[in-house]
């Protein structure tokens, strides 16, 4: 009787709530460090340490006195200035807190919304990570103490339904990547420990890398890279961890087909080097498995390709009825599917009103292009009584010259909105695309479509990479998001929530697959007290939805 009730108790002790070391210590509570912990910690870094602020702050005089308010109004829709800035997020909410009451913990950047100005979910202290030292101690540090740390690179909203921020958590400790800007071309680049002979012209990339700086560096060796249209998204971090999706994908692969090597700080602070010969297993997870998660990128050195000239063709048409509607948004997705074997990407908007389409044909004429979409424009011609379509052809030097005449560093982000995504399975665009047209003709304010697989997408081995095998058989991405303004209160946010929910399980009918692949095998491994969490990433199961304490083993 007694020893059961001597096994029974601490369990008892831990459902009611008695603070237990399986949370961690968040800055306001006693466990959170001393000042003297943080001077020493400084005295060990290359750079001071950060106090993110948020970007709002410096129209709020007395938090931040010498605040430019002027330049904030200027920029809060900036990709470049938001990813600037260790306490901006490129989403707002991002950087708000909401507390179970619906109250929120934020800094507006419109003062005549009346709330004062919070530090929300930005981490109050950090690491400028410039060395693979500082990273090193910034993880040494963490661990000692307990703390939530988090990975920051731009600061992204995730595609696929992120309720909170990925690289941002309230009371938390950031290491910001942003600084590690090295970026080195080599001819003949050979992975470490590859036994012999092939070597590729690569480039690597340091952490805090964008795509517009990895551009301009690919371009000047006459090279082309894949990488993201979001110019100011991280060419090394979140993106290819994810994937990484671009225009060039059908032609040459995603991000992580096209990665031949990382170099990474794992949970226990070893530097280490990943390829397809050394730590096969991180590599293999780091392609795909999510950011955040696994290691600290430090470097990822990328395949580069023969640069060619890129015929670009854009347009619209407009629809009179559902009827029109349907039948070209069923014709739309029947000739995409041998369009990516060709190497061709492309990016469409589309609701029962309009679609609105950019195709992006790498190596091909405007000659070429032309007939081959000629067919698909006399049909929307046909269909829509011969009005309301327009299409135009430019050809360009490169895809650099159609991503500098396109896409900017001030991309309109700082937009508050939700994003729901889902694959649009190649033999469902094959064998049903009136099925396909129906799903998205259903959402009122239409659909983005990315059209960034098939073609060398599908060639790869699905179980080669810890990516989605889903990804292998898909021809793109379907998008669509729900949106609200700083101030509104958390029932409004909520019910866009329960939109992109809805919206979700209408995608369903695209097909789905729920499948395990053994990445929380890799994690358990390389990092096995869960310091590196993120929102629904792999081992994220383990810990309640704050991510700060354990979830009881039951
Ligand atoms: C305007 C816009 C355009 C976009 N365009 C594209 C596109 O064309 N193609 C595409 O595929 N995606 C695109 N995305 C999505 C983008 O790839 C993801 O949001 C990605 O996660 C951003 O990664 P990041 O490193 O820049 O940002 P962050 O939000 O800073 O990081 C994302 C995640 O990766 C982790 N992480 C970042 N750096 C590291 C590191 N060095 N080591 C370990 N973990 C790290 C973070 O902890 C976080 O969990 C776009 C997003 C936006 C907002
Ligand atoms: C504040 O920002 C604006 C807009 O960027 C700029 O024109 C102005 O010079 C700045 N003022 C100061 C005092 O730096
Ligand atoms: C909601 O909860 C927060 C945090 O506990 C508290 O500061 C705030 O006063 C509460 N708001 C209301 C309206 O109860
Ligand atoms: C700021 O908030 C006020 C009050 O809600 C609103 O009227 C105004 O349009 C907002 N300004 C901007 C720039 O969003
Ligand atoms: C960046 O490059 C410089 C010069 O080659 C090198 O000294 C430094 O260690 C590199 N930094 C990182 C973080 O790789
Ligand atoms: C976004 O989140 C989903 C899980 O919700 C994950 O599978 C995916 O890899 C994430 N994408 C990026 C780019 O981080
Ligand atoms: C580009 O197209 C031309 C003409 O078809 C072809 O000769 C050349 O090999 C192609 N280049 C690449 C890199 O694919
Ligand atoms: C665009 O439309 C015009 C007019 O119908 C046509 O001549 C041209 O071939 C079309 N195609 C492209 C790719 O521009
Ligand atoms: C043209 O459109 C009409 C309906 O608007 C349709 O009946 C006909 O088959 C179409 N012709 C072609 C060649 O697509
Ligand atoms: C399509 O409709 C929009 C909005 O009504 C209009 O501005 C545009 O000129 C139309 N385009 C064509 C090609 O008819
Ligand atoms: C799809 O996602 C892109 C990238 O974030 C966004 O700009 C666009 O507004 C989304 N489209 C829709 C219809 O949700």
């Amino acid at each position: 009787m007694m020893k059961s009730l001597w096994l029974i108790l601490p369990l008892i002790g831990l459902t009611l709530g008695v603070p237990s070391p399986s949370c961690r210590c968040l800055s306001g509570e006693t466990c959170w460090p001393k000042a003297s912990d943080f001077s020493e910690l400084a005295s060990q870094l290359s750079q001071p340490l950060l106090h993110p602020k948020p970007p709002g702050s410096a129209c709020y005089p007395a938090d931040n006195p010498s605040g430019n308010c002027s330049d904030v109004m200027e920029s809060v829709h900036s990709g470049q200035w938001r990813s600037d800035q260790p306490g901006s997020m490129q989403a707002p909410f991002l950087e708000t807190f909401v507390f179970p009451n619906g109250t929120i913990d934020a800094c507006y950047v419109n003062t005549t919304l009346g709330f004062p100005c919070r530090q929300g979910s930005i981490p109050v202290i950090g690491v400028d990570a410039q060395s693979v030292r500082d990273v090193q101690t910034a993880i040494r540090f963490t661990s000692t103490h307990n703390l939530r740390l988090v990975i920051k690179n731009t600061g992204r909203i995730n595609f696929s339904h992120d309720y909170l921020g990925r690289s941002t958590a309230r009371g938390s400790f950031v290491l910001w990547t942003h600084n590690l800007k090295n970026i080195t071309y080599d001819p003949s680049f050979v992975p470490s420990g590859a036994p012999s002979g092939k070597s590729y012209q690569a480039l690597t990339v340091g952490a805090g890398v964008q795509w517009n700086e990895a551009y301009d560096a690919a371009k000047t060796h006459n090279r082309v890279i894949v990488g993201g249209a979001g110019l100011t998204v991280g060419a090394a971090g979140g993106w290819v961890m994810g994937g990484g999706h671009g225009v060039l994908a059908p032609r040459h692969g995603l991000g992580v087909d096209n990665v031949i090597e990382f170099e990474v700080v794992t949970a226990d602070g070893t530097h280490l080097t990943v390829n397809a010969f050394k730590n096969t297993d991180l590599f293999w997870a780091l392609r795909g498995g999510g950011g955040g998660t696994y290691a600290i990128v430090l470097l990822a050195t990328y395949a580069t390709h023969d640069l060619v000239p890129l015929t670009v063709i854009t347009g619209l048409a407009n629809f009179t009825s559902s009827a029109v509607a349907k039948s070209v948004i069923t014709e739309f997705m029947k000739i995409h599917p041998s369009l990516a074997d060709d190497g061709w990407g492309s990016y469409a908007v589309l609701s029962k009103d309009m679609l609105q389409y950019i195709f992006a044909a790498p190596n091909v004429t405007s000659i070429d292009a032309s007939s081959i979409l000629d067919p698909f424009f006399t049909f929307m011609r046909n269909a829509t009584g011969g009005q309301g379509v327009q299409n135009d052809t430019t050809h360009y030097d490169s895809f650099y010259a159609w991503n500098i005449d396109v896409f900017g560093l001030n991309n309109g982000v700082g937009n508050d909105f939700e994003i729901g995504s889902r694959f649009i399975p190649r033999s469902l665009a094959e064998q049903d695309p009136e099925k396909v047209a129906d799903i998205m003709l259903t959402f009122p304010n239409g659909v983005g479509i990315n059209f960034i697989a098939g073609g060398a997408v599908s060639k790869v081995d699905p179980d080669s990479t810890g990516l989605h095998p889903d990804w292998r058989k898909a021809i793109g991405l379907v998008n669509f998001s729900e949106g609200w303004v700083d101030g509104d209160p958390a029932s409004v946010i909520e019910a866009a929530r329960k939109k992109i929910k809805e919206g979700l399980n209408i995608l369903q009918g695209l097909g789905s697959s729920t499948y395990f692949n053994g990445l929380k095998v890799i994690k358990d491994k390389y990092d096995p007290t869960g310091l590196f969490l993120v929102a629904g990433g792999v081992g994220s199961e383990d810990w309640d939805d704050s991510l700060n304490c354990r979830r009881l083993v039951q």
